[in-house]
C-alpha cells in the first residue's frame, strides 16, 4: 500500500506523528506538505495528495487539518475519493469495511497522537467487507458518473 499525506499547519504536528507510525510499519508513503511554520489552507494541500491519488500514483490518502472536516470536504468533491473523518476505532472498523474508504482525514486539534495512531491502525488494517456494501458503492460511483462528467479517472 503506499499513502499519499497532507495536512495543514493545524494537522501538521499530527500528521508527523502519522508519519513516524507509518516509517515504523514500513508503509510506503509521500507528505505533500505543508512544511514546518507555514500557515496554509487545507483546500490546496487536500488538492495535491489527492490529484496524485487519482492519477493513480497512491493507494489511498491521509489528510490531516485542525477538524479532519474541511479535508473531507475537499476530497470528497473529486470523483473515486471516498474521504472518511474518524474520530474513534468504530469509525475508523466502519469507514473501511462497509464504505470502502480510500481516504482517511483526522483532526489535529481534536485528537491526541495515541488516538490517532490507533485509528489510523485500523484504517490500515481493515478490508471492505463488500456484498451489500459493494451495492451501495456502486450507487456512489453511478451518481459520480452523473455529477462529475468532466473528470476523468
Ligand atoms: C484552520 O484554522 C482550520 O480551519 C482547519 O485546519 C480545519 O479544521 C478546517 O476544516
Amino acid at each position: 500500500m503506499n499513502i499519499a499525506l497532507a495536512s495543514d499547519h493545524a494537522g501538521f504536528e499530527l500528521k508527523n506523528g502519522v508519519i513516524a507510525y507509518l516509517a515504523e510499519r514500513g508503509i510506503t508513503h509521500k507528505d505533500f506538505g505543508c512544511s514546518p511554520g507555514e500557515r496554509v489552507d487545507y483546500v490546496d494541500y487536500a488538492e495535491k495528495a489527492i490529484n496524485e491519488m487519482i492519477q493513480g500514483n497512491f493507494d489511498r490518502a491521509i489528510l490531516i487539518c485542525g477538524t479532519g472536516l474541511g479535508m473531507a470536504i475537499v476530497a470528497n468533491k473529486h470523483k473515486g475519493i471516498r474521504a472518511t473523518p474518524c474520530y474513534d476505532e468504530y469509525m475508523a472498523e466502519m469507514s473501511r469495511s462497509h464504505n470502502n474508504s480510500n481516504c482517511l482525514t483526522l483532526g489535529g486539534r481534536v485528537l491526541p497522537l495515541d488516538e490517532a495512531i490507533h485509528i489510523v491502525s485500523i484504517w490500515l488494517d481493515t478490508d471492505f467487507d463488500k456484498g451489500r456494501h459493494q451495492r451501495r458503492i456502486e450507487k456512489i460511483l453511478k451518481l459520480e458518473e452523473r455529477n462529475f462528467k468532466s473528470q476523468r479517472i
